[in-house]
């Protein structure tokens, strides 16, 4: 938008027809964790239509009981009916009214709808009633020539980014972000407001690929996998959906094996990224002091080291899982003296040679090429027996480690994933995480939690191991740290292991500072409180419910895991297979995971909205009942 058209739209507002500035904050049906709990029912019964100066008092109560909304005078909402009822919706249930949108046309932009205040009775939320709304606005005004739908939003309301990202892919159009009003504008502590512009109902602007697509067999190496499960051509990405060159959508149930936790290309994170090298930000810093450093070390401390009270130093290792648990392992040997490490059955932590030494799958230990030594596997949690209340389990790890008979070296380190992603989505139950910490305590072995995957709240909390109240010695942390699917990983441990000599553990690429200025947006856009927490877990049960139907329905299906990471196993390895493949055909993306890929493994974007979960749960249902008839 030009400066000038900004302009217009501060005049609009300031015309007096409002007495004062109104705050265009929007609120609705994707609000926070309030509505993702309450997003249960339909909104099917709901009616909409042109709001008549009768419904401002309604509009004004329940502008009045959002607590969100800034809140304008009666008269302001009556007012607004007879004048731009036509730009507006009002939704009804049985004859009342219990939301609305305000919209206006500016005179000299007569294609652009601009939606001032979004709002849905408390009762009426996590229905769709917001979205719904939106669609009938831009439907009713498409034929008289509106193409695009502006709106503001304040940079850290996700819930009101999602609602309108929601309205862009409905229309399969792109929605764009751009800066409106800085904090200065405002006379009181109003927060910036951002333009987005939602586009004209159209396929996205496709691409026509420059090269022979065959390039990917003739020059890519058979090392490829995924591209082998998803046969696509993906161009473009945003939030849970990625978008193929000749726009096929594809709903993301994987979400960057979990590198992609707020979705792909999250707006907020976007703009601080675009505005950090848009100033020359350092890109490449290896690991010299650096701003987008020292905001991100200090955000970390502030938003989530401080408030677990957790003491850890931070290191920054190559900016890759497997590298973090390398390093993992190294301090720990450097710091014990002792070379073996406990690993445990169906383990994955990565394929270099290290981290392929205390990974379990056979194949993926066979391509290190030599003996992968100095590591102990032992039955993870319910491996030897089905969890019957008892750690029959960890009473073998126990009782090997201290019989001097047992041939089992003294470790210097136990490394254990809370979940196994990749092994299966096994969860560990949290007494035995306590067991197996107090164990480590007691015999002086450092405890490693490999976070990789199932850290930065993919389980629901920041850490997966919160959930035990455990502290580990040591973590490891990448994939979703960086929020943009940039790599970057950390490795955090207890001040008094901080054994390493300068340059002891180097790496070109430990200083990704575009990584660490998305990774504190994030911290600052979804750590600040526990609403994406929250938001995880009702998310995680809508998702358990859903297997657990599947489960009760087809005979060798089970289900199992932790918030947002989620399985669905069969006893019949080949069915998951045909079911993902099934699922890509239906237009979703999953994988397999466990040691005989018997899993459909879920793990969706956290900032997924119920509407798309759902969507996709019922194509894996659908997938589910072709393959067991
Ligand atoms: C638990 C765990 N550790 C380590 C890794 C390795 O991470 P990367 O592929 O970034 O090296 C993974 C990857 O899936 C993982 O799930």
């Amino acid at each position: 938008m030009s400066l000038s058209d900004a302009h217009r739209v501060t005049r609009l507002v300031n015309l007096g027809i409002f007495g004062y500035l109104m705050r265009p904050t929007i609120i609705g049906t994707t609000s926070h964790a309030a509505n993702d709990a309450a997003n249960s029912g339909n909104s099917d019964q709901v009616e909409f239509r042109v709001p008549e100066p009768a419904d401002g008092t309604r509009m004004w109560e329940i502008a009045r009981d959002s607590k969100v909304l800034d809140l304008n005078s009666s008269y302001a909402y009556v007012l607004w009916c007879r004048d731009f009822g036509a730009s507006s919706v009002v939704a009804l249930d049985d004859g009342r009214v219990v939301g609305f949108v305000s919209g206006y046309l500016r005179p000299a932009d007569p294609e652009t709808v601009f939606v001032w205040q979004v709002a849905v009775d408390a009762d009426q939320r996590g229905k769709g009633v917001a979205g719904r709304m939106l669609d009938e606005l831009f439907e009713r005004l498409e034929p008289q020539g509106v193409v695009r739908l502006e709106t503001t939003i304040s940079p850290d309301n996700a819930a009101s980014q999602a609602l309108f990202a929601g309205l862009a892919r409905r229309r399969k159009t792109d929605i764009t972000q751009q800066d409106l009003f800085s904090p200065d504008h405002f006379p009181d502590s109003h927060e910036a407001e951002d333009l987005y512009t939602v586009g004209h109902k159209q396929w996205r602007t496709t691409v026509t690929p420059t090269f022979n697509p065959s390039i990917f067999e003739t020059l890519e190496s058979d090392v490829r996998s995924y591209c082998r499960s998803w046969p696509a051509l993906f161009d473009t990405a945003q939030g849970s959906w990625m978008r193929t060159e000749d726009g096929k959508e594809y709903l993301d149930f994987f979400a960057g094996a979990g590198a992609l936790n707020y979705g792909h290309n999250n707006p907020v994170l976007k703009k601080a990224l675009i505005d950090y090298i848009s100033r020359d930000g350092v890109t490449h810093g290896l690991d010299m002091s650096t701003v987008a450093k020292g905001e991100f070390l200090e955000r970390f401390q502030q938003s989530i080291l401080r408030p677990r009270g957790l003491d850890y130093k931070v290191q920054f290792p190559g900016p890759t899982g497997a590298n973090t648990v390398e390093s993992a392992l190294k301090l720990a040997r450097k710091v014990t003296g002792r070379e073996s490490i406990i690993n445990f059955t169906n383990a994955f932590h990565g394929m270099t040679l290290g981290a392929l030494s205390v990974t379990g799958n056979s194949m993926k230990r066979g391509g290190a090429g030599i003996p992968l030594v100095h590591s102990t596997p032992m039955p993870y949690d319910n491996y030897l027996s089905e969890s019957d209340g008892e750690n029959s389990d960890f009473d073998w790890l126990e009782r090997v480690l201290d019989d001097s008979g047992s041939g089992i070296n003294r470790p210097a380190a136990v490394i254990v994933e809370t979940v196994q992603g990749e092994g299966g989505v096994n969860v560990a139950r949290a007494s035995w995480l306590r067991a197996l910490a107090e164990l480590c305590a007691t015999r002086d072995i450092l405890l490693i939690v490999d976070d990789v995957q199932m850290g930065c709240g993919r389980t629901g909390p920041f850490f997966s191991f919160e959930v035990a109240g455990i502290t580990p010695d040591i973590v490891c942390l990448s994939k979703s740290i960086s929020g943009y699917g940039m790599p970057m990983a950390l490795t955090l441990f207890k001040p008094e292991l901080d054994v390493w000599e300068p340059g002891e553990h180097n790496g070109t690429f430990r200083g990704n500072n575009p990584a660490f200025v998305t990774a504190r947006v994030a911290l600052e856009t979804f750590w600040a409180d526990d609403t994406l927490q929250r938001a995880t877990m009702v998310k995680g049960e809508r998702i358990h419910n859903a297997f657990a139907k599947l489960a009760a329905n087809y005979e060798g299906v089970s289900t199992r895991g932790r918030g947002m990471a989620q399985g669905l196993v069969f006893n019949d390895a080949g069915r998951a297979g045909k079911v993902c493949s099934l699922a890509f055909d239906n237009g979703l993306l999953t994988e397999t995971s466990g040691p005989s890929d018997e899993v459909v493994k879920l793990l969706p974007a956290l900032t997924i909205t119920e509407d798309e979960l759902d969507h996709g749960l019922k194509i894996l249902a659908e997938a589910t009942d072709t393959v067991s008839s």
